[in-house]
C-alpha cells in the first residue's frame, strides 16, 4: 500500500538564521510528527535564510529545506510559507517580523522579542492588528517539569506565593580571549545577560507567579574589551553587562530576586527558580530538566520533612504521554517539540497562544521589565513598570 502523504494538511516553514536556535527549531519542526499522533499538520521545511551562502546550503542539506536564500524577504515572501520563524540575533528581529506579520505570515519570534521596549511594542502593536497567530519562542515555558510546577501553583498546592528566586548563570566569558560577537554589542544584541538569560526568567516569573509592579536592578561589565571575531589580534569594545541582578516586586504582594551572568565560574547552564509559599515551595533546576524538587508543609505532621525529588516522567505530567513510559528522561531539545507543536496546533486549529504560549504581548511586557532593571542599575532608583 502507497500512504497518500499529500491528504495530509502542511504548513510551509521559512526559518530565519540557521545557527544555535535555527538547528534546535528545525529538529523541532521535524520531530513533531514523530511524536504527536496525529500531528495538528505536517511541518514542510520550505526555505532556510541566512547570509553565508555556503554555509546556509550545509544547513538547508542538513536540516532537510527544499530551498535556501540569502535574501530573506524572498524567503519571507515566498508562496509556499505560511509560517515563519525568526532565529536571528536580536537587531534582526523587528523588521522581517514586521515584514512576515504583514505579508499574512504566522509568525513565532526567538526571545527576547525585541533589543527594547519601544520596537517590541512595534510588534505587539503589529500583532494586535494582525489575523495571523504570533509568539514568542520562550521555550522553557514548554518544560514538562515547570508547567507541572505552573499546575501546582494554580491549584493552590503551594498556597500564597511569597517569594520567587532565579539564577540564570553561564560562565562562558570568564576567559578574557572569548571573542566580541553580537551577543557582546548593544546594537545587535541590545543587552547582555539581562536579555539573553533574564528575559527566559522574567518570562518564567510572570509565567508562574504573576505580574511584576516594581523593581531595582544593578549591572556590571566586567571585561570591556575582547578580541574582534574578523581579527583576533585587534580588540573592540563590550556594549553591554556580563551580569545583572535585580529585586523584583509582584502585583500579588510576593517578592523575588532574578540574577544572571557569564561569569559564573563551573555555571554551564544553571537555569535555577525557587517559589516559596504559605503550605510549601518548589524548586527546579534546568540541568536536571526531569525533576521537580517539591515541600510541602502538610509532610511535617507526619515526621516526614524533607524536600522531596519528583521525576517528572509519568504519563499524568505535562507532554509525557507523548513520548516515553515512564522514567525515560527526555532532553532539552523537547521544550522546543512541545513549544512548535503548541504553535502549530494553535494555527491550524485556531485556538489562543496564551495562556501556555508566550504571546507577543508577553514578549513586549518581558522587555519593558528589563528597560526597568536597566533603567534602575542607571539611576540607582527603584523603578515602577508601567505597560502601556
Ligand atoms: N530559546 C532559547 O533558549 C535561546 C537560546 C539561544 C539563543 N536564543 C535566541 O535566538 C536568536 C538567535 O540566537 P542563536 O544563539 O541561534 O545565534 P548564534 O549566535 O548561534 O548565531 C547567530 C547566527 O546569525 C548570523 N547573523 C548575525 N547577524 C546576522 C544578520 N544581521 N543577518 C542574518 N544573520 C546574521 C550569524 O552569522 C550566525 O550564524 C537570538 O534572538 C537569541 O536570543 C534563544
Amino acid at each position: 500500500m502507497v500512504v497518500n502523504i499529500t491528504a495530509q494538511r502542511r504548513v510551509g516553514v521559512a526559518l530565519l538564521g540557521y545557527a544555535f536556535m535555527g538547528k534546535a527549531h528545525s529538529h523541532a519542526f521535524k520531530a513533531i510528527p514523530h511524536f504527536f499522533h496525529p500531528p495538528p499538520a505536517v511541518p514542510e521545511l520550505v526555505v532556510i535564510y541566512g547570509r553565508h551562502e555556503e554555509r546556509l546550503r550545509e544547513a538547508a542539506l542538513n536540516y532537510g529545506f527544499k530551498k535556501y536564500t540569502t535574501d530573506w524577504r524572498t524567503a519571507v515572501r515566498d508562496p509556499e510559507v505560511e509560517l515563519v520563524d525568526n532565529s536571528l540575533p536580536n537587531n534582526m528581529h523587528l523588521e522581517p517580523t514586521l515584514e512576515a506579520i504583514e505579508s499574512g505570515r504566522h509568525v513565532v519570534c526567538e526571545k527576547p522579542l525585541a533589543r527594547n521596549s519601544e520596537e517590541a511594542r512595534k510588534l505587539r502593536d503589529a500583532a494586535r492588528r494582525a489575523k495571523v497567530k504570533t509568539m514568542v519562542a520562550f521555550n522553557y515555558r514548554f518544560v514538562p517539569s515547570i508547567q507541572f510546577a505552573r499546575q501546582l501553583v494554580k491549584e493552590g498546592t503551594i498556597g500564597r506565593v511569597y517569594h520567587f528566586r532565579a539564577r540564570y548563570l553561564q560562565d562562558w566569558l570568564v576567559n578574557p580571549s572569548a571573542p566580541l560577537t553580537w551577543r557582546l554589542k548593544a546594537e545587535e544584541a541590545g543587552s547582555g545577560p539581562l536579555g539573553d538569560l533574564g528575559s527566559h526568567i522574567i518570562d518564567l516569573a510572570r509565567f508562574l507567579v504573576g505580574e511584576v509592579e516594581a523593581v531595582t536592578g544593578v549591572v556590571r561589565t566586567f571585561i570591556d574589551e575582547r578580541p574582534l571575531v574578523e581579527d583576533p589580534s585587534r580588540k573592540g569594545r563590550v556594549t553591554v553587562e556580563d551580569a545583572f541582578a535585580a529585586t523584583v516586586e509582584f502585583d500579588n504582594g510576593a517578592i523575588g530576586t532574578l540574577e544572571a551572568s557569564r561569569f559564573a565560574t563551573g555555571r554551564k547552564n544553571f537555569n535555577n527558580l525557587e517559589i516559596n509559599g504559605e503550605k510549601g515551595s518548589i524548586e527546579f533546576n534546568l540541568e536536571r530538566l526531569n525533576e521537580l524538587r517539591v515541600y510541602l508543609r502538610e509532610w511535617e505532621d507526619d515526621g516526614l520533612t524533607g524536600w522531596n525529588t519528583v521525576l517528572v516522567t509519568e504519563r499524568r505530567h505535562p507532554y509525557i504521554d507523548r513520548y516515553w513510559p515512564s522514567g525515560h528522561i527526555i532532553g532539552w531539545e523537547h521544550t522546543f517539540i512541545n513549544e512548535m507543536y503548541h504553535f502549530l496546533k494553535c494555527i491550524v486549529d485556531d485556538e489562543d497562544v496564551a495562556p501556555l504560549g508566550a504571546t507577543f504581548e508577553d514578549g513586549y511586557r518581558c522587555n519593558v521589565i528589563m528597560d526597568a532593571i536597566l533603567e534602575s542599575a542607571k539611576t540607582g532608583r527603584r523603578v515602577k513598570v508601567s505597560f502601556s
